[in-house]
């Protein structure tokens, strides 16, 4: 659906919609006439020089009165960026995107001048997003070719790296995953599509623990989320191990299939969106595949948590103690705080299996991420200060940013109190930070090991507002692992 272009020459009349985007200075510099010589500024001239950029970006949409192309779209993106923001834009630009009036075009062409090459991979991810979200109708009998060209301040080529394009292509597999319906990617379904992405990869195993078997690896965490659904849960395990590593990186990823909130059931408009419950292991399972591209001599392991919380006579129960992976037991006071029961398994499972340098996860993991860190940035907790700004850094080259929420046990530890366990699963006082309690959660499954660990709540990142998958996190957990 994306395609690179790798020459400018003819682009001007080569497809039905014509897209040229760039930060506000480079028009000031005539870049845009340097790059596409022969598009027609004329039409937009007057529009270009009375509009600013603004925060957000502006569009110009005009029509041409010919073919190819019929629509001519420019986008002018805003000149300065908060300290929070990708100096990508991303966000911006992929907004402005969406405004584009394609006016039904099967062929869209996207030209975009950056002044920063660091910035390829995010705008790449943007335009990626776009093509996702205007080919996402499931019925759709054609789809709408997208062909990207990136050009430094100069107006010069830069070409696609494999690297970018391993990720663009992990986005969209992970994007299919976080669209699905969720009686068509359950548990059992999920598992075959992860096995067929990633068996008979270079380098690559996948070990797969599912059902009472679970029991037996003392990963009864994710055997109780799991035990009301008709399809078993399970753990499944994707080892990436070059000949040679110097690193281990372990990435855990949410994987609730659904989540009805189980005994304690959601009502009807929380159910709304919640197949996008396995967004954090889609992130993890496309930043794998673009990983094993890459080929890096890093030792990568993808721990996925795959799990239906359903409701049911044999459903877990409010009240129920469980013995954890980490030998640590938890009293269940909400079925609906499943997420972290399930991550916390798989936390302590890895770790001590295979003693990683980093070990991160992705979820989505609780409503109280978005009244945090909103829409537009995921949470992050982590224990160690260097992991913690490495990944806000990522983040900004990616576009999938983060900001950081507190990470404090001398805070937290009391907000799961319990006096039959060693703690309950959800917090006391749900205006004491609900996400960083639950981070304090996963962290007391791990804390006798001192491995760095990062937390990524990216509840309000897996789907926008209008419950369309991003992509969020593919990008930015494919450059951790080259980050580090
Ligand atoms: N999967 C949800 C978190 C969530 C909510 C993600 C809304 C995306 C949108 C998680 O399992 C959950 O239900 N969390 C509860 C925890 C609470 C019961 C302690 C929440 O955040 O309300
Ligand atoms: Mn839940
Ligand atoms: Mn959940």
């Amino acid at each position: 659906m994306l395609k690179q272009v790798t020459t400018l020459k003819g682009l001007e009349k080569k497809f039905d919609t014509l897209v040229y985007a760039a930060p506000e200075n480079l028009f000031k510099k005539k870049l845009h006439t340097k790059v596409l010589p022969n598009a027609k500024w004329d039409l937009v001239d007057h529009a270009l020089k009375s509009s600013t950029a603004g925060s957000k970006g502006t569009i110009i949409n005009t029509w041409t009165g010919e073919t190819t192309p019929s629509t001519f779209s420019v986008i002018m993106l805003p000149e300065k960026v908060s300290h929070y923001n990708s100096p990508a834009r991303r966000e911006q630009l992929y907004s402005q995107l969406t405004a584009i009036k394609t006016n039904k075009s099967k062929n869209i062409g996207i030209v975009i001048s950056i002044d920063d090459p660091d910035m390829q991979l995010a705008v790449s991810c943007a335009v990626q997003r776009y093509t996702c979200y205007i080919n996402r109708k499931v019925m759709a009998k054609e789809k709408t070719q997208v062909h990207l060209l990136v050009t430094d301040s100069e107006g010069s080529v830069l070409k696609m790296s494999d690297s970018i394009q391993s990720i663009l292509d992990a986005m969209v597999l992970s994007i299919d995953i976080v669209n699905a319906p969720p009686s068509d990617l359950g548990p059992d379904a999920y598992a075959k599509l992860i096995r067929k992405t990633f068996e008979k990869r270079k380098h690559t195993s996948l070990t797969e623990i599912k059902g009472e078997e679970l029991l037996k690896s003392n990963l009864s965490g994710i055997y109780n989320v799991g035990r009301g659904s008709n399809e078993k849960p399970r753990l499944i395990v994707v080892d990436y191990k070059p000949s040679s590593f110097k690193k281990t990186v372990v990435l855990v990823g949410k994987g609730l299939t659904y989540d009805t909130g189980g005994l304690s059931l959601k009502t009807d408009g929380n159910l709304v969106g919640m197949k996008m419950d396995l967004g954090g292991s889609a992130a993890v399972v496309g930043a794998l595949d673009a990983i094993i591209k890459q080929e890096p001599k890093v030792r990568v392991i993808a721990a996925l948590g795959v799990v239906e919380n359903m409701i049911g006579p044999n459903s877990y129960k409010v009240d129920d103690i469980i013995t954890m992976h980490s030998g640590k037991t938890v009293e269940i006071n909400n079925t609906d705080a499943e997420g972290r029961v399930v991550l916390a398994d798989c936390l302590s499972f890895t770790a001590r299996k295979y003693n990683p340098d980093y070990i991160v996860d992705a979820a989505t993991l609780t409503g109280a991420q978005m009244i945090a860190t909103g829409r537009y940035f995921a949470g992050l907790m982590s224990n160690d200060a260097e992991l913690e700004s490495i990944m806000v850094n990522v983040g900004k080259k990616t576009g999938d940013l983060m900001c950081a929420l507190p990470f404090a046990p001398e805070y937290f530890e009391d907000e799961l109190m319990s006096e039959l366990a060693d703690m309950k699963n959800s917090a006391k006082d749900r205006f004491n930070a609900p996400s960083s309690a639950a981070a304090q959660f996963l962290f007391n499954h791990i804390s006798d090991l001192d491995t760095p660990w990062a937390h990524i709540d990216m509840a309000g990142q897996a789907m926008c507002a209008k419950n369309i998958a991003t992509g969020y996190g593919v990008a930015l957990l494919a450059e951790l692992v080259q980050s580090l």
